[in-house]
């Protein structure tokens, strides 16, 4: 498909959003390039690189990684969950599709998808003619998207739903994809507890094989293009589900996610809250940096964040510990 490198700007999600963070998508692969004047700072600016390169797709030695569980103790950690975006080579992003375009692209990552063998090897289940217990619990166990995000809907990223769009998952549950939800496909690796290191070796074996059976959109500078630029470079968010009543009561509880490049999220996915002091920590940087080291970021500061709550249990408060980044 010949591609045109349009940006979405007339019904812009961040004019119809002034909250937005990121505020503008690419409406295409090609509109990284043909619109560099506006997207280039927009990168520089969410990513906080001086400079606009990507290094090369290094996944680390998954069978030496030198992390597994970071809650032997399981007082912490409820989830962790890593996923990554990649988008078809030859298609547009969701504003410039048509139906017939996302159900074609649909049916090759289904294919694609129900080839896997092993453990990754499951079935794929449209959104069209899904029946609603169904949704509601994929919903409720934190597997399945819905149409719920407002700059989404703005930019045009959920028109025709639910038209292509569908959900894959092995029998065990813990590998998953999105097809069409913001991203063409967006591969997920996802258990209970701490054990970073089985989440994390298990979304690099599915992405070796999805490598293998189809071509992804990919850029000098980018690393793997999506359609919102604060996920390009590796596309990879890390993150855990985690109780940390004490440290997120705490004002300086965004200083320290700043501080060791983390974000903060409710459990709900984006734009949600936190419920009963359980959040959703993950890496914030994506781009000017490996897969590896994106994850072992996360894993750092999560293993900051959990010593510095058990201090909070043990010392029964903020101003009786001594952390010292927060001296006053
Ligand atoms: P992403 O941008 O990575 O797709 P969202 O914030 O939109 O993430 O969340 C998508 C879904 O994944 C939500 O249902 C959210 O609750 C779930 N999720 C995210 N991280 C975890 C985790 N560590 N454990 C369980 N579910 C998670
Ligand atoms: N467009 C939204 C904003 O600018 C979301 C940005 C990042 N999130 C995402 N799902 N791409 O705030």
């Amino acid at each position: 498909m010949e591609t045109y490198g349009i940006l979405w700007c007339d019904k812009s999600s961040g004019c119809e959003n002034p909250d937005s963070g990121v505020g503008i998508y690419a409406a295409d692969p090609d509109a990284y390039n043909v619109f560099a004047d506006v997207l280039h700072p927009v990168i520089k600016d969410y990513h906080k690189v001086s400079e606009l390169k990507h290094p090369s797709p290094d996944f680390g030695d998954i069978n030496n990684l030198g992390f597994d569980n970071l809650d032997p103790s399981n007082e912490y950690i409820v989830s962790t969950r890593v996923r990554v975006g990649r988008s078809h080579d030859s298609y547009g992003f969701p504003p410039v599709l048509d139906k017939e375009q996302r159900l074609s692209m649909e049916q090759k990552s289904r294919e694609a998808l129900e080839s896997l063998t092993g453990e990754l090897a499951g079935k794929y289940h449209p959104l069209l003619g899904m029946d609603k217990t169904t949704q509601q619990q994929l919903t409720d166990d934190h597997f399945l998207f819905n149409d719920h995000d407002r700059f989404l809907k703005t930019c045009g990223g959920y028109d025709d739903w639910p038209y292509g769009r569908g959900i894959f998952f092995n029998n065990n549950k813990d590998f998953l994809v999105w097809v069409n939800e913001e991203d063409h496909l967006r591969l997920i690796s996802m258990q209970k507890g701490g054990n970073l290191g089985e989440v994390y070796k298990r979304l690099v074996t599915a992405i070796k094989e999805m490598e293998k059976k189809l071509t992804f959109a990919h850029h000098p500078k980018f690393g793997y293009l999506t359609f919102c630029p604060s996920n390009l470079g590796t596309t990879l968010r890390a993150s855990v589900h985690i109780k940390i009543p004490k440290l997120a009561a705490e004002p300086n509880f965004k200083e320290v996610c700043d501080k060791w490049n983390l974000q903060a999220r409710g459990i709900h996915g984006e734009h949600t809250e936190s419920v009963g002091g359980v959040y959703d920590i993950s890496n914030k940087r994506r781009l000017g940096l490996s897969e590896i080291e994106a994850v072992q970021e996360m894993r750092r500061g999560v293993e900051e964040i959990i010593r510095l709550e058990k201090s909070l249990n043990n010392k029964g408060g903020w101003f009786s510990c001594k952390f010292p980044f927060f001296k006053k």
